[in-house]
């Protein structure tokens, strides 16, 4: 088995120094203009060092983690072969990018599972600029949880320019002190908040340092790739704006104070590094009143000589929702975990949530049930999300781009998103187009709930 780049970095310890454009890396190790592929992907078991001294048995893309970043062009087709060397089948999702329904990524709705040793050609044009990520949606659980997730920066066709941009995939690992898995759910928490991982990271390495140049427009774009978690990041001590929301830009940079991202959320924040060398800006995550460190940013080297100022990333071409003309349709999401579950399997096989009364537990070809809704094409929908569970749930929606319009609990600024952090007892109003034909999923993205019944799609025609 080669040697993954984080095999090889790993035993310089955490306190290693990552260069920021060095460490990511810009293509696949595949990837070649010959090969008529953008990428290729392979999916497949690779030993790695997440703790020092430690082997993590991990499922990896490439061959290492992080996985590559795949760069792709607004407007631009790319095609990448997606090779699964896994023992089981799986499908790579494009979560965020509004695509062609074929080349969603979803078993039975979508594709057949890619089985192993199979290969797939993912072909698809992003209409939107901004941060996604993929990962497979098959055995969901396991396969995202051994690694297998990655990101996708989607660079503006009218180009944008920083000194520094780093894709940042949080992600608290299931391992134990030995490197070895630890169990990725148990029915105790699937139907509560979900299992988290012990072991914290940021593109697979604890509280990373990345030096900038002084005076550099730096973009971080967080990622939350994990299965159960929810990052609330925060700049305590430095200037820091929030520029995207979920991949979409927002009309005006807001300062940061706390921003938190469930699974699947995504937050591109802009940061002006100080102009003297040696400065360090540290990110936390916030809980509760106490911060925990993520990264942070070290300014070293040459500084840049004219320091550009922080500006409005240009809009996505979202259509605007017809509000005038809008279908309202209620979704209640709600538990029926009341009494704790005697099955201690450690198998996520009970049906604890459900929407509109419904739960989705399970896919195969047996098992996929009438939609939760059937929509017309072209026309307006103002989704009501009402999450009547004490627990807080990231509403994910396959295929479209949702305006935000309001909250029972907070002052909304209207904004777009593919999902939406669900509060307890909070109801929220998201409208959409439904302008892209197909059976696009619908369900919540901590993965425990997901695979316990909070799930479901809606067929567009
Ligand atoms: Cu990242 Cu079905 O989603
Ligand atoms: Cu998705
Ligand atoms: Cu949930």
């Amino acid at each position: 088995m080669p040697l993954s780049r984080r095999t090889f970095l790993g035993g310089l310890g955490s306190a290693l120094t990552l260069s920021a454009c060095s460490h990511i890396p810009r293509f696949s190790l595949e990837s070649s203009a010959e090969s008529g592929y953008d990428y290729i992907l392979t999916a497949a078991p690779t030993p790695i060092e997440l703790i020092p001294g430690t082997t993590t048995p991990a499922w990896c893309f490439n061959e290492s983690f992080p996985s590559p970043t795949i760069f792709a062009k607004q407007g631009q087709e790319i095609k990448i072969l997606f090779r699964n060397r896994l023992s089981e089948p799986t499908t790579i999702h494009w979560h965020g990018l509004r695509i062609k329904n074929e080349m969603d990524g979803v078993p039975f709705l979508t594709q057949p599972p890619i089985q192993p040793g199979e290969d797939f050609l993912y072909r698809f044009t992003p209409p939107d600029a901004g941060t996604f990520w993929y990962h497979p949606h098959v055995n969901s659980l396991t396969q995202l949880g051994k690694g297998l997730v990655g990101a996708i920066v989607v660079a503006e066709a009218e180009p944008v320019t920083f000194d520094t941009d780093l894709p940042l995939l949080l992600k608290n690992w299931h391992i134990n002190e030995d490197g070895s898995f630890a169990p990725f759910t148990s029915p105790r928490n699937a139907f509560r908040m979900g299992t988290p991982g012990a072991w914290e990271s940021v593109n697979g390495v604890q509280n990373p340092e990345y030096e900038v140049a002084p005076g550099a427009l730096v973009r971080l774009r967080f990622l939350n790739v994990d299965n159960t978690v929810m990052y609330k990041i925060t700049a305590p001590a430095h200037a820091a704006w929030i520029i995207a929301i979920d991949g979409n830009p927002i009309e005006k940079p807001t300062p940061l104070t706390q921003h938190e991202i469930g699974p699947g959320m995504r937050l591109d924040v802009a940061i002006q590094a100080p102009t003297k060398a040696g400065e360090r800006i540290a990110i936390k995550n916030a809980k509760g009143r106490l911060l925990f460190d993520l990264l942070s940013l070290k300014t070293a080297g040459e500084a840049i000589a004219q320091p550009q100022a922080i500006s409005p990333l240009p809009l996505n071409p979202i259509s605007a929702p017809d509000l005038d003309n809008a279908e309202t349709l209620n979704f209640v999401f709600e538990w029926e975990g009341a009494i704790t579950p005697t099955n201690t399997s450690g198998k996520a096989n009970h049906k604890f949530w459900t929407i509109n009364r419904r739960a989705w537990e399970g896919m195969s070809a047996e098992n996929i049930p009438a939609p939760l809704a059937d929509l017309q094409l072209g026309k307006t929908y103002i989704f009501r999300l009402k999450n009547v569970t004490p627990h807080s749930h990231p509403i994910h929606m396959h295929g479209f781009t949702w305006t935000v319009l309001r909250s029972n609990q907070k002052k909304i600024v209207p904004y777009h998103t593919d999902t939406v952090l669900l509060q307890k007892n909070e109801m929220v109003e998201v409208a959409f187009v439904a302008d892209n034909p197909g059976h696009w999923m619908y369900h919540c993205h901590v993965i425990e709930h997901m695979k316990t019944g909070l799930m479901g799609y809606i067929t567009v025609k």
